[in-house]
């Protein structure tokens, strides 16, 4: 698993803005997008593309355009949402798919209640949104769905991760020989003991959503 921290100002600046409780949600769904959208750019650095010949108003030039099939896009819904407009701004072709995943706030168990996504994922560069990786059950549970699908080539894009959870995922994926790279705004100090990451920005959806 490759784990790639973004380390810019702009994302810590957005970021300590996102946690603020007095943030409303049209603010933090503005800032949320605006982070994927900086995060992205890392994200996509070995997005598929193969050469397109076009001609500029002074010469031919062989420049590139995406390959296909197109990536796909997965938010993990609800939260993972307010990450899709800023994602699809920068991937306007590629296609979307949803994954709904609810945590339970007792016993930190993932269960999967909606699922729309293509029924055959070979070949196709997966890119999962979801704004947290607390105990990376979620993440986990995801990933296990997308390469049962037939998945090889998936990044996930988080705005905060809690190292228990990246542990989790690196436990995870040990044996796997399926390259998962993960592209994080930050890494907080850790979860307390109802699952939440510490300082974390409290329940994203919620924020988010109400
Ligand atoms: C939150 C968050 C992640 C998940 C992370 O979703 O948006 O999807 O928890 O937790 P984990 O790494 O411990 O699995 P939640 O289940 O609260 O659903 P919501 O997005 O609908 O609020």
């Amino acid at each position: 698993m490759d784990v790639h921290v973004a380390d810019h100002p702009l994302i810590a600046h957005k970021l300590t803005y996102l946690r603020d409780k007095r943030t409303d949600s049209p603010t933090f769904r503005r800032l949320a997008e605006e982070l994927v959208t900086l995060l992205a750019y890392e994200a996509t650095r070995d997005v598929r593309v193969e050469p397109f010949e076009i001609e500029t108003p002074v010469s031919p030039t062989t420049g590139i355009k995406l390959s296909n099939p197109k990536p796909i896009i997965v938010p993990i819904l609800r939260a993972g949402l307010g990450m899709l407009d800023g994602m699809v701004k920068l991937l306007p072709s590629a296609e979307v798919g949803f994954l709904g995943m609810i945590r339970n706030e007792e016993t930190l168990e993932v269960s999967t209640y909606a699922n729309r996504l293509p029924d055959d994922l070979t070949g196709r560069q997966v890119f999962i949104l979801d704004p947290m990786l607390a105990t990376g059950g979620t993440l986990v549970m995801a990933i296990d769905y997308l390469t049962a699908k037939g998945a090889r080539d998936i990044t996930a894009v988080c705005l905060l991760a809690a190292p228990e959870g990246i542990k989790h995922l690196e436990d995870e994926l040990a044996d796997s020989d399926i390259p998962v790279k993960v592209v994080l705004g930050t890494i907080d100090e850790k979860l307390n003991e109802k699952g939440y990451i510490v300082p974390g920005l409290g329940d994203a959806g919620d924020r988010l959503y109400g």
